[in-house]
């Protein structure tokens, strides 16, 4: 293979005439430029140069293969001369990890699920801490996810036989060890060398079930092929622009036996995630690509990943959907009773109500305070039979899942806490925290005069003031711990 210089490389910058070097390899991506899911934008940052450090914790392994043939392919980088200013910055955020992990606490220290976002921030790269951390806007919605938890009280029975306890159900009519499951999050290798195979493995592990991200840093099979052979998992989705993409991967996903399919429909536009906007420019600097290219530098690694997300998906195309498979289709994202009714009547097997972690709409209510509502809607139209709702955001507790089993929920999904687990201590850590939240699940039933899932009922909660959005407790972790403002350019030079 012809070697290529970094200077003969640097050439190659412009719009019409475009190499970028990945893993020791450089590619001519000017032909493939204008169909990059992820946007000309991100390419053009990298013109000329080694974009492996940008390119390897957004990508799967196989994509490079899969979008280009071999002529794509110029050549070897024969140098790492020239090192980019965004490497060196890299270097230095490297070492600023290397130091921060030396000084982790030990895991037998870690008591809740704050724990792990607490020793997160300290040892995450700062664009992986502001992807994985970031809501959108002023972050309200992702506060008061968790916040809404506080408004509810719970109604204590006693002198119930609670020696034996089972926490133990089904999803989907997949049996599991508790009602939680590890919800969709892309870009895993952002903060763990292995990706969401991290996720995969301990899933298997604790039996319970891992929805697999259209987004993630490892590919699908490999996801797939990392599960134990009885191990369930489900396939996020979020519906492609280019509809043959999703339908190769709904089909292929159905073939490999995973056994749910999760379309996400509170993306039609990505959240307007500032923190992670920010980290991005911070790392990168402001334009290094020619101004009259137009490229917008204040994009997030939210953006990068999302433009391909089709906007005009609507409920007309459930027809589509269920003409690709036979799995069972949920909609993740639903904030209405309405929409909930809708679901129910266009077929699905259920909905997550969620606000995506409060990364979407800010301001879109809690999906725990919407719970109730939904289920009654269901009841009120006789659509709650044989129909699931599962939610996600901010559920940090065991009492949290209880909580929302005696709202009506069949099970609850997990976003950060288990990306927080997984980037600080990697399999033992996600192992750990569903642990936890299984210990305080079991406390919590036991404590509540409920021996399993089907004896936790509505009458066991206290929702009278889940309505009142003044009561704040001092408590609140995600704000006090999450929350960043904007810090003086001088800090920003310092990364
Ligand atoms: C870093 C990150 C990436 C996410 N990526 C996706 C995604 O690719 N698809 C999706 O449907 N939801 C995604 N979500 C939303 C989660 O599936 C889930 O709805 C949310 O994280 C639940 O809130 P929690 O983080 O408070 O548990 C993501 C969330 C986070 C934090």
């Amino acid at each position: 293979m012809k070697a290529i210089s970094s200077q003969e490389l640097a050439t190659h910058n412009t719009k019409d005439d475009i190499w970028v070097a990945i893993h020791g390899k450089v590619y001519d991506l000017t032909k493939f430029l204008p169909n990059h899911p992820g946007g000309q934008s991100v390419i053009l940052k990298y013109a000329g140069q080694d974009a492996t450090l940008a390119f390897e914790p957004i990508h799967p392994p196989d994509i490079l293969s899969a979008y280009l043939s071999p002529r794509h392919c110029m050549g070897e980088l024969d140098d790492i001369t020239g090192t980019p200013p965004t490497v060196k910055k890299e270097a230095r955020a490297d070492e600023q990890v290397r130091i921060a992990r030396e000084h982790m606490p030990r895991l037998d220290e870690m008591y809740n699920s704050f724990d792990f976002e607490s020793v997160a921030k300290t040892v995450l790269k700062p664009v992986a801490w502001a992807y994985y951390s970031s809501g959108s806007d002023d972050e309200v919605s992702m506060r008061e996810n968790h916040n809404a938890f506080h408004r509810i009280w719970l109604r204590p029975r006693v002198l119930v036989n609670v020696k034996e306890l089972d926490v133990s159900t089904t999803m989907l009519g997949a049996p599991v060890s508790m009602p939680l499951y590890i919800s969709a999050t892309a870009l895993g290798k952002l903060g763990h060398p292995d990706g969401e195979l991290v996720l995969t493995r301990a899933a298997g592990q604790q039996k319970i079930i891992q929805m697999i991200p259209t987004l993630g840093s490892c590919s699908f099979d490999e996801m797939v092929n990392t599960a134990l052979p009885a191990q369930t998992q489900w396939l996020q989705l979020y519906a492609n622009s280019n509809r043959s993409i999703s339908e190769n991967l709904v089909r292929h996903a159905e073939k490999r036996g995973l056994k749910g399919l999760f379309v996400t429909v509170d993306a039609a536009q990505m959240g307007h995630r500032e923190k992670d906007m920010r980290a991005k420019y911070s790392m990168e600097g402001p334009a290094n690509v020619d101004e009259q290219l137009g490229v917008n530098q204040d994009e997030g690694t939210s953006k990068y990943v999302s433009s391909f997300i089709d906007p005009s998906l609507n409920w007309d195309d459930l027809t589509w959907l269920h003409g690709l498979t036979k799995m069972p289709i949920v909609l993740k994202g639903i904030q209405t009773p309405e929409d909930a009714v809708l679901a129910a009547r266009h077929g699905c097997a259920g909905i997550v109500v969620s606000n995506h972690g409060g990364r979407q709409l800010d301001f879109s209510p809690s999906p725990i305070e919407l719970l109730p509502g939904i289920m009654d809607a269901l009841r009120v139209e006789g659509l709650d039979k044989d129909f699931e709702v599962y939610i996600d955001g901010g559920i940090r507790r065991g009492s949290d899942i209880f909580k929302a089993i005696a709202l009506g929920a069949k099970g609850v999904g997990i976003g950060r806490p288990a990306l927080y687990a997984m980037v600080t201590y990697g399999d033992s850590g996600v192992k750990k925290l569903l642990q936890l939240l299984h210990d305080e699940l079991v406390m919590c039933m036991r404590l509540m005069g409920a021996p399993t899932i089907g004896h936790i009922t509505s009458r066991m909660v206290d929702i009278r003031n889940l309505k009142d959005h003044f009561v704040q407790s001092p408590l609140d972790y995600l704000s006090h711990y999450t929350y960043e403002q904007m810090l003086p350019r001088a800090h920003h030079s310092k990364l």
